[in-house]
């Protein structure tokens, strides 16, 4: 029991070492569930004592702020004239505290200045970020806007979400198609948003329409949803009961499991050559040809 404890302990501290994961919230349509996504998969990894931090990547009308329930003082838009000077101390400055314990870097407070918002913007708060946090879910923009293909290239996962609707489902396999030429579509797994929503389109049909097998279902729970969103309370940190809640956690578990898979695996990796080594073996080599 106790060699039990400690190694879940040092599984720990190996976690608090390995550079943040970050987890590319995506859709072709908006409206689609990207926004309650990031907000209760974030609280979902939190409650499992995870330093997460959410990046709001609508940069003209983010609403993450709003359905967490928090007023930023600063946004996105406040670290570019900080830029150079920047550091992860005076980063950390900009973001939002939820009461879960995740951390915002919430969008502009308004639209026109989504534009300030640029790749090295980004670039540099990226390096400060996925440093400091296990996990950076990221609510990207709808479709495949710029801004948001940075976030998709720096991602360890694409979070690809669909709805059963016929239009959603179309652009949805434009979109992996994309991913596909893009070099991404390993990284990428499809989630059914509202998949127990009666529709033409059967949850059984997915895998074939898609052309993808491992795709992960959530349920619709309309009513939670909304009065959710409506008090800007995530529904995992109240309502952890329900099937949707579960979803969620489930999600978050394949998350926690695939990282520790990763740190076990980098442990237990012989370390890498010294230069010394390596001409020694070289060496041995060489010999071994004559
Ligand atoms: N699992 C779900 N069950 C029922 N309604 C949902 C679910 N997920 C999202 N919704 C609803 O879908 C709508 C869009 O969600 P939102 O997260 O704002 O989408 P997006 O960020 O992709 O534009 C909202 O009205 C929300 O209440
Ligand atoms: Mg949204």
């Amino acid at each position: 029991m106790k060699n039990e404890i400690r190694q879940a302990r040092e599984a720990k501290e190996a976690s608090k070492n390995k550079k943040g994961d970050m987890i590319a919230i995506c859709s072709a349509n908006g409206g689609i569930g990207r926004t309650v996504m990031s907000t209760n998969l974030a609280v979902a990894l939190a409650k499992n004592d995870m330093r997460v931090c959410n990046i709001d990547g609508n940069f003209q009308f983010g609403d993450l702020c709003l359905s967490m329930d928090v007023r930023p003082t600063f946004t996105i838009k406040d670290t570019v004239e900080e830029l150079d000077q920047m550091d992860e101390y005076t980063l950390a400055n900009f973001l939002v505290s939820h009461s879960s314990g995740v951390k915002i870097l919430a969008s502009p407070e308004r639209p026109e200045y989504a534009e300030l918002v640029t790749t090295s913007v980004l670039e540099k708060v990226y390096k400060l970020l996925v440093n400091q946090f296990d996990y950076l879910i990221v609510d990207t923009e709808a479709g495949l806007q710029d801004l948001s293909l940075f976030f998709i290239e720096k991602s360890d996962e694409i979070f690809l979400l669909t709805t059963l609707d016929m239009v959603v489902m179309r652009n949805t396999k434009m979109m992996l198609e994309t991913f596909d030429i893009l070099g991404q579509k390993e990284k990428v797994r499809v989630l059914v948003n509202k998949s127990s929503v009666d529709s033409v389109i059967k949850t059984a049909d997915v895998p074939g329409i898609l052309e993808t097998e491992n795709i992960f279902h959530i349920p619709n729970q309309p009513q939670l949803v909304t009065q959710s969103m409506n008090v800007g309370v995530p529904f995992v940190s109240n309502h952890g009961k329900t099937d949707l809640a579960k979803a969620y956690f489930k999600i978050a578990e394949q998350l926690l499991s695939k990282r520790e898979d990763v740190i076990v695996t980098e442990e237990k990796k012989p370390p890498s050559n010294s230069i010394l080594q390596s001409i020694f073996q070289k060496g041995k080599a060489a010999r071994s040809i004559f």
